[in-house]
């Protein structure tokens, strides 16, 4: 059994180097454009940080002026690097395509805004729902919408990257984060189909999922956060924003298709391989292969998790 697998395993990987799509692709990021929705503040900050330092040139936009002021002050101060400031709501599609068209062809867009209010659906009203599916998913069409026709005609040949900052809870439903979940869902099916459509333009697509992160989103998020979503929410740990920023932009380098941050990030992108896109045979032979103990993985998560979600009412129902 063991040495019939042996002699299995290479022609597997043969095969799999073979038909993996799309192609293995390098960004470069050093003199390039990378134009960063959401970035005066958290993981897009760091993101600008680390662009601004690794050569790129740099533009920010979001809400207030005066937060995307502060931002572009702090990279000054430790980059040395002027990045250009736009205030527009990813809501509005006309302010954002105005910002964009001022802006130029972009070369590496990541769009990163993202408002997150973590609520049991019954208690939560329709309208904070509408508010996140509309920042977080409608605001990254307009963005993508405006951008992509100037990216298209860019002279040089260099492949361009649009970056999609989702999140673990858009890659698993978790308590308290029904709206929220469904926002980070959608934004995996708007990237599979759109590199797709864009492949044949040097486009390529990317969508990092990160866990709970340390950033002023999050302390905002925290302070309201049922005591259920804690609980689950933990089993992935929390990381720093610059840590993120890393593993996004490596990942935007390599044109990773699905961009884990942290060791249980790469147990559930692994899981939740499904048809995505998958550019490395080393990654494609690990889904082959350990696909089955990836989804035992996975049942004992939900095993865990709904043994605590009991526990939690029962305790509830003693008081
Ligand atoms: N922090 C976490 O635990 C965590 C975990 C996983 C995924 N994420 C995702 O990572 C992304 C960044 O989160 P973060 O924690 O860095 O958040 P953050 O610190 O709150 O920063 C959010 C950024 O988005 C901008 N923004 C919000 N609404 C906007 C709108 N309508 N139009 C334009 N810009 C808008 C904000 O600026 P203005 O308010 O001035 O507009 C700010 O620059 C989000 O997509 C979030 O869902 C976060």
């Amino acid at each position: 059994m063991v040495l019939s697998a042996l002699i299995l395993l290479p022609f597997l990987l043969l095969l799999l180097y073979f038909i993996v799509r799309p192609r293995p692709v390098n960004i470069p990021i050093k003199n390039r454009y990378v134009f960063i929705t959401g970035g005066s503040s958290g993981i897009g900050l760091a993101l600008a940080h680390q662009a601004a330092s690794q050569g790129a040139r740099v533009s920010l936009l979001a809400r207030s002026l005066t937060k995307l002021e502060e931002a572009k002050k702090s990279i000054r101060l430790s980059s040395g690097v002027d990045v250009s400031i736009f205030s527009a709501d990813v809501r509005d599609y006309n302010a954002v395509q105005r910002a964009v068209n001022d802006a130029g062809p972009i070369d590496v867009l990541v769009v990163n805004q993202g408002v997150f209010v973590p609520q049991e659906l019954e208690k939560q009203e329709l309208d904070e729902v509408r508010f996140m599916i509309d920042v977080n998913l409608i605001g990254s069409f307009n963005v993508i919408k405006a951008a992509l026709p100037l990216m298209k005609v860019r002279k040089d040949r260099e492949p361009t990257s649009i970056a999609l900052i989702s999140s673990q809870a858009g890659q698993v439903g978790i308590y308290g984060y029904t709206a929220y979940s469904a926002s980070k869902f959608g934004l995996r099916g708007l990237a599979e189909a759109l590199q797709q459509e864009v492949i044949a333009d040097n486009v390529h697509v990317s969508v990092i999922f990160p866990p709970d992160i340390e950033t002023p989103g999050f302390e905002q998020e925290n302070k309201v956060r049922p005591e259920l979503t804690n609980i689950l929410a933990a089993s992935s740990g929390l990381m720093k924003a610059d840590e993120v920023a890393k593993k996004a932009l490596d990942g935007i380098k390599s044109g990773s298709f699905v961009v884990p941050c942290n060791f249980e990030g790469h147990i559930l992108a692994i899981a939740t391989a499904g048809l995505s896109p998958q550019r490395s045979f080393w990654m494609a032979s690990i889904e082959v292969v350990f696909a089955g103990l990836f989804r035992l993985i996975g049942l004992f998560f939900q095993w865990n998790w709904y043994g605590s979600i009991e526990k939690w009412h029962a305790k509830k129902n003693e008081t």
